[in-house]
């Protein structure tokens, strides 16, 4: 025991030979510029970008993790151009769809609301060149 503590004792930058000395120096060396290109990277890749485009760095991170819920073509479609073939009640069922993550299983529930409201257009029988909304896939 009193020999490992001497040992550990005398493990210090210090007092290695300079080959070993020279290993340690490189190996923080190499570290310390990865880490430093790390950040570098995050910044020119998270917090600038998203800073132009006005968002700080959370909202940015959320944005590029989350998607942009919100401000889905769907919705926007919902709110816009598509606002009047659906009934204030339908529209927020699906808007609330969207808001809570819009996922597989949950579709099932909004299914009959796309097929009363959005299907008559919005398939391949209906031959308008419109994007056809009649799968989970789909919409
Ligand atoms: C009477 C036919 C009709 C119905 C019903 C209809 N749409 Fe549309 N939809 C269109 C047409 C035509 C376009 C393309 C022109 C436009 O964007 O206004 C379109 C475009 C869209 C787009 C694409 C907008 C974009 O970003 O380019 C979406 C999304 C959409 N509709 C969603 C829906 C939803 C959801 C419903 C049901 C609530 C619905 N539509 C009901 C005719 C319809």
């Amino acid at each position: 025991m009193k020999q490992f503590a001497k040992s550990m004792n005398s493990s210090t930058l210090r007092t290695l030979t300079t080959s070993k000395r020279a290993l340690f120096t490189c190996f923080l060396l190499t570290i310390g510029i990865g880490y430093i290109m790390a950040l570098f990277y995050l910044f020119l890749v998270d917090f600038d970008p998203h800073q132009k485009m006005g968002m700080n760095a959370s909202e940015g991170i959320s944005m590029k993790y989350g998607g942009q819920q919100g401000k889905t073509r769907l919705e926007a479609a919902l709110r816009g151009s598509m606002s009047d073939r659906l009934d204030p009640g339908d529209k927020q069922e699906i808007i609330q769809w969207i808001r809570g993550g819009a996922t597989a299983n949950s579709y099932e529930k909004v299914k009959p609301n796309f097929e009363k409201n959005c299907m008559a257009c919005h398939s391949a029988k209906s031959g308008l060149p419109v994007p056809p909304l009649t799968s989970f896939e789909e919409v």
